[in-house]
């Protein structure tokens, strides 16, 4: 059996420490790591996974797509896809800035306590705060993929729109809209209104950022499930701590950046596992979540 070896392409100048611990401690024998990635520069690194190994051997090399600007690290993605031809590829696991994993980590979350299954009528209504970043857009998008009817809130409308559109281009049959929001739910009476009628919040604001207070927690009288991303004190959600995992707190279950971070890193490594047993997987968020439902 050849060595597991992953190659790690990074769009930011250094190559993420966090992502080559946990390739790893996922299994991979030999990492290389590459930063400053571009659609440009990638072609050359795609065929020396491609071209060393043949047959069976081939399954022992596989890619890492990672960074912090997920619109690079998705071109970059996209080009790799296009290089390869045939049956001549190797797996590869897309996930910038931690987005996909979080996000699917999240969700597996929220769909152990709401009907959250493809193609079903939407019966949840789920409302992400910072929804305009990588971790909220890709929750907003799993959600909508489980049949959620989905509002992503912005403090700047256009920024949760342009998230709409994104989905709906990938989704068309998604219920999903955006809303703006002062960053203050009590002082917003739309988002207010909103809260008190949400099944399930996910605050995927910047870290150390503080979306909900207390007041503003205490409107969500009708949630089933409110998971809060951010590790960073203080908490995105007031009330929730990091370490909260399925923790009653009135009608709701609460879950905290930790609580999740657990099922985040099994998907991790599931999909870095997966990537070297199967030449043809190009694991998204969606794969992700799928593979996080069956762990
Ligand atoms: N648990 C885990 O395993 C894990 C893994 C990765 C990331 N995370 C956490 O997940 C969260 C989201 O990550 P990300 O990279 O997507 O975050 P991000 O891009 O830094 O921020 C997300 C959104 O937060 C909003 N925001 C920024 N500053 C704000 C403020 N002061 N008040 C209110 N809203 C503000 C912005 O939206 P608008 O400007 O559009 O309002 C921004 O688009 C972070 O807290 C991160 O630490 C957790």
């Amino acid at each position: 059996m050849p060595k597991r070896i992953l190659i790690q392409l990074d769009c930011d100048a250094q190559p993420s420490t966090f992502d080559a611990v946990v390739a790893v401690d996922a299994g991979a024998d030999v990492l290389l790591r590459h930063g400053g990635v571009t659609p440009e520069n990638v072609a050359s690194l795609v065929h020396g996974a491609m071209f060393t190994r043949g047959g069976a051997d081939l399954a022992s090399t596989a890619i890492f797509i990672g960074g912090s600007d997920v619109a690079a690290a998705e071109a970059v993605a996209a080009r790799v896809r296009g290089t390869f031809f045939g049956p001549v590829r190797v797996g590869v696991l897309l996930d910038p800035s931690g987005a996909n994993t979080t996000a699917a980590a999240a969700v597996v979350a929220a769909a152990r306590h709401l009907p959250l299954k493809p193609g079903e009528k939407p019966q949840s209504r789920a409302l992400v705060l910072g929804g305009t970043g990588p971790v909220g857009q890709r929750v907003a998008r799993l959600l909508a993929g489980r049949g959620a009817n989905v509002t992503v809130a912005s403090r700047t409308l256009r920024r949760a729109e342009d998230v709409v559109q994104q989905i709906s281009a990938k989704l068309p049959q998604a219920a999903v809209s955006a809303a703006e929001w002062t960053g203050s739910v009590r002082s917003d009476t739309a988002l207010a209104k909103l809260v008190e009628q949400i099944d399930l919040i996910v605050a995927a604001g910047a870290a150390g950022a503080k979306l909900l207070d207390a007041p503003g927690r205490a409107l969500a009288r009708a949630a089933k499930v409110i998971i809060d991303l951010n590790a960073v004190p203080p908490a995105g959600i007031e009330g929730v701590v990091a370490n909260d995992k399925a923790r009653p707190d009135g009608g709701a279950v609460v879950y905290g950046a930790l609580g999740v971070g657990g099922t985040k890193m099994k998907i991790h490594k599931a999909g870095i596992d997966r990537i070297f047993t199967q030449t043809d997987a190009f694991l998204d968020a969606e794969d992700l979540l799928t593979i996080g439902e069956q762990l």
